[in-house]
């Protein structure tokens, strides 16, 4: 495993369980999430108490589609020798943090983020004016922060979360960061850079402290990001000293947003389970192809004859995702001069579609019927989070005085 530097953060994400995975997660997600996995350090896992804070009356389904939801993920590439995969709830220790940190954390907070009013819009059938509901954002906090993630891979409407679990970890690390012998070991963490480094960094220390220079500071940050030889922790004392607080104890973690071609769903909104839209990886080819068949086009194009506009027929979307340049040039040229039909022009989308899945197909097969390899992979990436987990809980129950010595 590549070990866990300021050069090197560690990579953290999860995902509900809330049914089989489509195109919309590999495109926007997963393909992240494979090629991280041989970058940096990663953690992926199953957030199944988050699927509990809105299905608390029928979590029945919640294991099961967690195994899938694993299933899914390997079959797609993610591969649980390059990183760990776990579940949630087999990290007891994710919800003691979200306990202690729930000590600090106003009620304000929790109430302004912008997905507990919008989801409880959304979900209207459901009475979500539960405690565990507005706790959601919290808990996601404590997943984030108990792995010191410095990266977190999400969509777009994540980033309020992860801009809370930042102002969290400040808060933390203000209220508890100050170790008695910080200066000390700051120091010697100084002092591991080399003496060049440690030189450069006192000089650039006092220019922000002294006269408040900001180039300064953001130099000395440059510096540190780039030590590839210090570890995280010495890394966050330095960051401390060089401010004039205390040790960072919870690093504040950044979000890391996939520019990953959005994917269009079937009709052409964004592909989602809510809008109906969706081709899930494990869909028979037989399925996948009628639904691509049956996809609208430009509605404006009723016969054959009539000339149509790609740049409002969903399956032009598919062509942008899948198609080389000369497949675009045809469709283009042939569309606007009605001399392709769109049963022609959806083929090789069909095709394109068809081949990616193929082997994710393949590989879910094999991994269905060897259901005990994939429990063992679960079970090994819980132990090596719950290792990490236990580390930092060890050391945020010291800071909060919950353990002598
Ligand atoms: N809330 C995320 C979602 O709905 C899932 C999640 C839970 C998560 N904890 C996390 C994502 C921690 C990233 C990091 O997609
Ligand atoms: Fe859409 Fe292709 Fe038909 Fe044009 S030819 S309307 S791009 S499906």
């Amino acid at each position: 495993m590549i070990p866990v530097t300021a050069a090197n953060p560690r990579v953290l994400s999860g995902m509900r369980p809330t049914g089989r995975l489509h195109l919309g997660h590999y495109h926007g997600v997963l393909k992240n999430w494979v090629e991280l996995q041989h970058e940096l350090e990663c953690f992926f896992f199953v957030a199944d108490w988050h699927a509990l804070t809105t299905d608390y009356d029928d979590p029945t389904g919640i294991p099961q589609a967690s195994f899938d939801m694993v299933v899914d993920w390997l079959a797609a590439g993610v591969s649980a020798g390059s990183s760990t995969i776990f579940i949630q709830s087999r990290v007891p220790e994710h919800a003691e943090l979200h306990l202690l940190l729930s000590m600090i954390t106003p009620l304000g907070w929790l109430e302004r983020v912008p997905t507990y009013k919008d989801q409880q819009e959304k979900l209207k059938g459901r009475d979500l004016a539960t405690y565990g509901f507005l706790g959601y954002p919290l808990l996601q906090s404590a997943d984030i922060l108990i792995y010191k993630a410095g990266q977190v891979p999400v969509g777009e409407d994540q980033v309020a979360h992860v801009e809370m679990t930042r102002e969290i970890a400040r808060r933390f690390n203000h209220i508890y960061g100050r170790e008695p012998d910080f200066e000390e070991k700051a120091e010697q963490a100084k002092r591991k850079m080399g003496k060049k480094n440690a030189k450069l960094f006192d000089q650039l220390r006092r220019s922000y402290q002294e006269q408040g220079d900001q180039e300064a500071l953001g130099r000395a940050h440059a510096l540190l990001e780039n030590q590839s030889n210090i570890t995280v922790g010495d890394r966050e004392r330095l960051l401390g000293y060089l401010e004039g607080g205390g040790r960072v104890i919870l690093p504040e973690p950044q979000p890391l947003l996939t520019r990953a071609a959005k994917m269009p769903g079937l009709d052409g909104q964004k592909m989602s389970k809510s809008y109906g839209n969706t081709i899930a990886l494990r869909d028979d080819p037989d399925l996948v192809a009628q639904k691509l068949r049956t996809m609208p086009t430009d509605p404006a194009r009723v016969r054959r004859t009539d000339p149509g506009n790609p740049d409002i027929c969903p399956v032009w979307q598919f062509h942008l995702v899948y198609s080389p340049d000369d497949v675009r040039d045809w469709v283009q040229q042939g569309c606007r001069s009605a001399g392709i039909g769109c049963i022609e022009c959806k083929q090789p989308v069909i095709d394109a579609v068809l081949a990616e899945l193929k082997p994710m197909q393949a590989r879910a097969a094999q991994l269905e019927a060897e259901p005990d390899m994939v429990r063992s992979f679960i079970n090994e990436g819980c132990e090596r989070a719950r290792d990490v987990a236990r580390e930092t809980m060890d050391e945020v129950r010291r800071a909060m005085s919950l353990l002598q010595g």
